[in-house]
């Protein structure tokens, strides 16, 4: 199969993971015999230094035609004080909401190799395997700018949210269910917020097309701690921006690491875009420190969802599982004692992996 990616790796580590990640899908290509053709483009600071605007006509162009879009980090101390519309943060939210990449999907699972690089306990964390289905459109992230500052010593904030904005997300959240463990916690805040309250309400409504699915509504404040008391209470989460923005932050510690979160920002027709959950880390940007597996993982959830590649995404996500079962991990995978892979080394090592699986698998067919 032929596809086209458009490639934007943004500021910091994201250069230096995404880099890696094309060497992977190049392997991936080779093995099964398919071409992905890699569009460039700029976005966030380094679009700015080099047009003046975080999100160029050019990049968005690139992506509207290609078939899926990979996105490495935004941001960095150098453009921190910008202008709010200047900044490379809006490069992000505008290309989520010109390309309407309303549903992120943010898979949690906790490897069983990393348990004792997560601070929390590990009979706490053992086979937790959660998915936050963040709404990414809407709320607070997108409040109508003129409201944002009244004079000089007022600011507001807007949260809003059409009926239909939380209808699509909510549906998104019970399909998701409906494939995994049919349980759906629906996070909010509607003891205190409007927005909450016609959530609630619009949840309730659907529960009704999906009795398969046992749903749960639960205040975002007890969610966070229940994140951290029980996460294997959870299945699957479904929320609004800001709320699961931060949730998934919590959530990456049952991991060990926000290097090891991958994400897919999804349109209605299924288009989308992939992105690791951490940003652009300027305090590692350059020293080939980062970890490559939350870019790596993000382009499985692309072969998987976009191109229906399930063998391929398999791969990656087998060939990841093993590297980090033979004991290799970066250093931000705090580990006692011992010292982290660079990023080119992990990179290494899941390539290797991969060639590995695929010589085995050549065996076993030869056998077969
Ligand atoms: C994320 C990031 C972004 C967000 C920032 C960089 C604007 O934190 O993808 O979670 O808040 O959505
Ligand atoms: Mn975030």
């Amino acid at each position: 199969m032929k596809k086209t990616v458009a490639v934007l790796p943004g500021d910091g580590i994201g250069t230096e993971v995404m880099e890696g990640t094309i060497k992977v899908l190049n392997a991936v290509a080779d093995r099964f015999g398919h071409t992905f053709e890699f569009q460039k483009g700029v976005i966030g600071g380094a679009a700015i230094d080099e047009t003046g605007e975080p999100l160029p006509k050019e990049t968005l162009d690139v992506c509207k035609e290609s078939d899926a879009v990979l996105l490495g980090a935004v941001g960095g101390p150098k453009w921190d004080d910008l202008p709010r519309n200047l900044r490379p943060e809006k490069g992000l939210l505008k290309i989520r909401k010109e390309l309407e990449l309303f549903a992120n999907l943010r898979p949690v699972k906790a490897y069983d190799s990393l348990l004792d690089a997560s601070p929390l306990k590990e009979e706490r964390i053992k086979g937790v395997d959660m998915l936050i289905v963040r709404e990414l459109t809407g709320g607070l992230y997108f409040g109508t700018p003129s409201e944002r500052r009244e004079d000089g010593d007022r600011v507001v904030d807007t949260l809003s949210y059409t009926r239909e904005e939380i209808e699509r997300i909510v549906d998104q959240g019970f399909q998701a269910a409906r494939k995994r463990n049919r349980k759906l916690t629906s996070v909010d805040k509607a003891n205190v917020l409007e927005s909450s309250r016609m959530w609630r309400e619009i949840v309730n409504e659907k529960a009704a097309n999906y009795p398969d699915v046992d749903v749960e509504h639960m205040l975002v404040d007890a969610a966070a701690m229940k994140i951290v008391q029980n996460p294997a209470n959870f299945d699957v989460i479904v929320t609004e921006n800001l709320f699961g923005d931060i949730l998934s932050d919590e959530a990456s510690m049952i991991t060990g690491s926000l290097g090891m979160l991958p994400s897919a920002s999804l349109r209605k027709d299924g288009f989308g875009m992939y992105e690791p959950v951490h940003g652009s880390a300027p305090d590692i940007a350059g020293k080939n420190l980062a970890n490559p597996l939350a870019m790596i993982l993000s382009s499985s959830m692309m072969l998987n969802h976009s191109f229906n590649m399930k063998e391929e995404s398999e791969a990656i996500d087998k060939a990841v599982k093993e590297v980090l079962e033979a004991g290799y991990f970066t250093s931000d995978l705090v580990k006692k004692g011992k010292r982290g892979l660079s990023t080119d080394k992990m990179i290494n090592q899941v390539i290797l992996q991969l060639a590995e699986d695929n010589a085995t698998a050549g065996i076993m067919e030869a056998y077969a």
